[in-house]
């Protein structure tokens, strides 16, 4: 499904659109005249039919962003409506078990497919899209990307992947066209969480962390892990290189 008012100057991927935080910030970049290509697995014509009513030019792909074909169909379909330049990459999903022996195969995949594989073929996409432009990427990782989640040790474990992928790629001097960070909410009231993971503690809405994204995006930032609370909203500061050495790209602190 593709529809466009007015063509808009620059273009949007947003991953796990249909809901909470993708939901949220679908509908800010919208409002702002960027135009969003949604991806999701789950139905997301109520949506693109309501941004459409909003003004805006976008696109729905359905699909798992697990698998390459569904980022390369995302990204075409956001180049079709304007010079992409943005992708939010946003999908994940918990596991929900802290006893690792409880977990099946068929979980573990899903999880690492949404959280990790996601990000990294839509990374690669993005990248290969933007060709020499330049290019602003937000990974939507999580407070236990950072801090250790024994209620949930494979989502803590694929959140913290994604940080040293974000490092890694911001400091490749082949991609300094491109700004790369990663954000870390903690709490956010969307329908991931149930009722025992919200109760007793300050939760962000889908929309503070919408707006947070949005921030990044206009910032010079790049390789920054973004805390981010009711509180507080800064960048990680991460123990310095206790001296490790490498034979390529060697200004890595
Ligand atoms: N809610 C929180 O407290 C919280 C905190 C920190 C980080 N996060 C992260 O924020 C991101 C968004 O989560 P949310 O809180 O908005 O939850 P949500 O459940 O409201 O939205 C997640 C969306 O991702 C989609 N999705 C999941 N796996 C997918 C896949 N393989 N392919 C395509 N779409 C897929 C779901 O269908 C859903 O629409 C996730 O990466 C999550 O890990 C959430």
């Amino acid at each position: 499904m593709s529809t466009s008012a007015q063509r808009p100057a620059t273009s949007a991927v947003v991953t796990g659109a249909a809901s909470g935080i993708g939901r949220s910030v679908a509908e800010q970049l919208v409002d702002r005249g960027v135009a969003v290509s949604l991806v999701d697995l789950a139905p997301l014509d109520e949506l693109a039919l309501e941004l459409t009513h909003r003004g805006g030019a976008v696109a729905a792909v359905r699909g798992d962003t697990g698998d390459r074909s569904t980022l390369r169909q995302a990204v075409d379909a956001a180049q079709a409506l304007a010079p992409l330049t943005v992708a939010i990459l946003n999908a994940g999903l918990l596991t929900g078990e802290s006893d690792i022996t409880k977990v099946e195969d068929r979980r573990f995949e899903q999880v690492v497919a949404a959280n990790v594989a996601g990000v990294f073929r839509g990374v690669a996409e993005f990248i290969k899209a933007v060709g020499d432009g330049p290019g602003r990427v937000v990974v939507t990782s999580s407070s236990v990307g950072l801090v250790p989640a024994p209620h949930d040790p494979l989502y803590s474990m694929t959140k913290h992947a994604v940080i040293g992928f974000v490092r890694s790629l911001a400091l490749n001097p082949e991609l300094s066209r491109l700004r790369i960070n990663a954000i870390c909410p903690n709490g956010v009231d969307t329908p991931m969480l149930g009722e025992s993971l919200k109760a007793g503690r300050a939760l962000l809405s889908a929309g503070d962390v919408a707006s947070r994204i949005l921030e990044i995006l206009a910032s010079e930032e790049t390789g920054q892990a973004w805390v981010c609370t009711p509180s507080k909203f800064e960048p990680f500061t991460f123990a310095p290189n206790p001296g490790y050495s490498f034979p390529t790209f060697a200004a890595v602190d």
